[in-house]
């Protein structure tokens, strides 16, 4: 008995340091044999973490502008693939498309995203397909957001009617100020909210509901913007620092709700006679007729990640854009002038702007675009995480790993545009800068599916505020067009603006 157990441990004494070594052989044979994009030096543990400053697809441009358009980095344990060149970002979402059509998990996001289940956070797989196919098929299709309409309409020409009233006596010499952020994610807030549920929760009468509803919405865009280390150092994790796990776990529970009542109102409320529900078509109506014949592909579960993902996708890049286009009106009054002296060769001042009239609209189209271009919303895309090993441009990358490709670096490249940082919405004028590579909506299986309807909100409101109002910045100084952090990228410094109405659009806005 003694003699088996010191073979035994005779055994284990050399077997383990070879076992040992024989990882490690193995190890470094796999690395030599992997081509892997070029890194700059890590640290142990956090990796490139101290790299990133804010905000962080500015850090990550100059890290490549030393190491190369395709770079490898590590956030903490996560492997990162960043990307500045076209031909790999399109490598990436359309070879590698199915592949990169994953999203990292972060616990941060746990909570807020109902355990990975809504459409923005979902993986590639049986609920992701559902949701995006009802998304773009019956919540975000050309007929559906035809149907819709009108509820833009009636936003724009409330947000119009509203600084009207508040410029009572107002002229060059004597401006109103508008908060140009408020306006535009209120705007937005509105129109996602009146698509989903038929209800408007700001600028009308006081409610409860309206309320509670704007403090969820401040309460996600509070904890949204705030960033996450235990993300990529899980030990952190461990510890729920400052509470935040437990708000977000409230704050969870609390959309749920929301999304639930408005469902649970929609039933009760039923069909009208001639089948529409009583506050008219919404989304929850229509998929809850859907629910009728089908109620496993469209359970309460499904068109309550809908209603989440849409509100929490459609609002603060909306309203972001609207800023965004704005802010760069004020500082190129020319290019204002020009696109009001287009709205009154169209339109004229005896009505106002339509989302008809937008594809007749050239100028304001190439003001969109340009506005885009400098200012992408989503400057580096959403994060997508890999499920398999692949190769993009050459070079190996492992299945798990994070992709963030940064259109906002290749849409300032000076080798794809000529002075690429000078805001000129002529650079697109007649057909010109057709086929230059842009991509503020992403491409491929996870392309944005709300990229119509952002650009019918954001082209009607920028109109109409153009057609119906003269603008000035509030100070002798240019806008300041430093960016915020976070994955959707604001003003650092909310816009306000000084506006007066326009003297051949006052029987118009008189009448609204
Ligand atoms: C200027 C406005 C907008 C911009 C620039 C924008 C851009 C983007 C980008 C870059 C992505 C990530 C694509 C990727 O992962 O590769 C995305 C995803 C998404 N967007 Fe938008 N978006 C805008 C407005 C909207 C609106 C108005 C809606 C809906 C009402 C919407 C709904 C979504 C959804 C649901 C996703 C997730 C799609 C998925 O993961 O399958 N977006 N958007």
């Amino acid at each position: 008995m003694a003699e088996t157990a010191t073979l035994y441990f005779l055994f284990l004494s050399l077997a383990t340091p070879l076992l040992l070594l024989a990882i490690l052989l193995l190890g470094s044979w796999n690395k030599k044999r992997l081509r892997l994009p070029p890194s700059p030096p890590s640290l142990p543990v956090i990796g490139h973490l101290h790299l990133l400053t804010k905000p962080l697809h500015r850090a990550l441009s100059s890290i490549t502008a030393a190491h190369g358009p395709v770079v490898l980095l590590r956030f903490g344990f996560r492997r990162v693939l960043h990307v500045v060149d076209p031909a790999a970002a399109e490598e990436c979402l359309t070879t590698h498309d199915v592949v990169f059509a994953n999203r990292p998990r972060f616990p941060s996001t746990r909570y807020l995203s109902n355990g990975f289940t809504t459409l923005g956070s979902s993986n590639y797989g049986a609920n992701w397909c559902n949701l995006r196919r009802i998304a773009t098929v019956e919540v975000l299709s050309t007929h559906s957001l035809l149907r819709s309409a009108a509820v833009r309409a009636a936003e724009v020409r409330d947000t119009a009617r509203r600084l009207f009233v508040d410029a009572h006596g107002a002229s060059e010499s004597r401006p109103a100020r508008a908060d140009v952020k408020v306006l535009a994610f209120e705007l937005a807030l509105n129109v996602v909210a009146r698509m989903i549920a038929g209800k408007r929760y700001y600028g009308g009468a006081e409610s409860e509901e309206a309320a509670r509803f704007r403090e969820m919405v401040h309460e996600y865009f509070a904890m949204h913007g705030v960033s996450n280390l235990q993300d990529f150092l899980p030990v952190l994790g461990m510890v729920d620092i400052g509470g935040a796990k437990r708000r977000a776990v409230r704050l969870s529970a609390k959309r749920n709700q929301w999304a639930q009542r408005l469902i649970d109102e929609h039933r009760i409320a039923g069909p009208n006679d001639d089948g529409r529900r009583s506050r008219g078509r919404t989304m929850v109506g229509d998929l809850l007729d859907m629910q009728a014949s089908d109620p496993d592909v469209y359970s309460d579960e499904v068109i309550r990640a809908l209603c989440l993902s849409i509100l929490q996708a459609g609002t603060e890049t909306s309203s972001s854009a609207i800023e965004w286009v704005m802010a760069e009106m004020l500082n190129h009054p020319a290019a204002m002038a020009k696109a009001r002296v287009e709205l009154d060769d169209v339109i004229g001042t005896g009505r106002l702007m339509e989302e008809a009239d937008l594809p007749k609209l050239p100028y304001l189209q190439c003001i969109l675009r340009e506005t885009l271009r400098l200012h992408p919303t989503a400057p580096l895309l959403a994060p997508h995480e890999s499920s398999a090993d692949c190769t993009v441009a050459g070079y190996d990358i492992p299945a798990g790993t994070m992709l963030l490709i940064n259109v906002h670096t290749m849409h300032r490249d000076a080798g794809m545009w000529e002075e690429p940082t000078r805001f000129m919405p002529e650079r697109f004028e007649g057909g010109k800068g057709e086929g230059q590579w842009m991509l503020p909506f992403s491409m491929g299986r996870r392309r944005c599916p709300g990229e119509a309807l952002s650009m019918k909100v954001v082209g009607l409101t920028l109109g109409t505020l153009v057609q119906c109002f003269e603008w000035g910045r509030v100070s002798e100084e240019e806008i300041d067009m430093a960016e915020g952090s976070g994955l959707t990228m604001h003003m650092a410094i909310p816009l306000e603006a000084s506006y007066w109405p326009r003297e051949e659009m006052a029987s118009v806005l008189r009448a609204l």
